[in-house]
């Protein structure tokens, strides 16, 4: 991605994101919100991040994570993602909820493949998205789709774990909205016949 462009994402991102107004809707999202920190303990990882963490809202409730996030100062790194110093191999879950979901194909591309590059091999990531619902001016959401989810997994070395799953979003109208969650995981899905 060209140098100005990326400077502008940021810009936009930092406006949309500013933590003054922004206040993460964490408490109605049935598969991606508070019930993770159940699942998450259960899985018994020694290195959590959570890429995108907003308000930092797992911090204390899922042990050993650190949250990253480009603007909120609650977070433990304050930095883009592709900026993190994340040793390559070493994070058994990252929690991307919200994160990887600004742009086009090309820089969701390239944060999927580098996120990718911080799991252990039996690492997972857990994403939820929005499908590139309109929010209103300003930010650009990249469209993810059940059709599309395989295919840049794929293409960065990850393979989907288990279904994609709706969760609801309450937009500033009330009214609802669709996120997908799903799970990837490294390498190719293993095929047994
Ligand atoms: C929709 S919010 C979700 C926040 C939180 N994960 C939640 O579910 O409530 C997306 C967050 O991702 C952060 N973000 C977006 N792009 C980022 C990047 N390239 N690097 C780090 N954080 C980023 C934004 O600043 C924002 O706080």
């Amino acid at each position: 991605m060209p140098a100005d462009e990326a400077a502008r994402l940021r810009r936009e991102l930092a406006a949309f994101f500013d933590p003054s107004r922004w206040r993460s809707p964490m408490p109605g999202f049935e598969n991606s919100g508070y019930a993770l920190v159940e699942q998450v303990r259960a899985w018994q990882p020694r290195f959590v991040v959570d890429v995108g963490c907003g308000s930092n809202p797992f911090k204390g409730k899922i042990g050993n994570l650190i949250g990253i996030d480009l603007v909120n100062p609650a977070a433990d790194l304050v930095c883009d993602l592709l900026d993190a110093p994340i040793r390559p191999g070493s994070v058994d879950v990252v929690l991307a909820l919200g994160c990887i979901n600004f742009g086009g194909q090309k820089i969701i591309e390239q944060q999927l493949r580098h996120v990718a590059s911080w799991l252990t091999p039996q690492g997972r990531i857990v994403m939820r998205a929005n499908p590139g619902l309109p929010t209103g001016p300003g930010l650009e959401f990249f469209p993810w789709s059940e059709a599309n989810v395989d295919t840049l997994g794929a293409t960065v070395g990850l393979h989907r774990d288990g279904p994609v799953r709706y969760d609801t979003y309450r937009n500033p109208h009330g009214e609802p909205e669709p996120r997908l969650v799903w799970h990837y995981r490294p390498g190719a899905e293993a095929v047994f016949r």
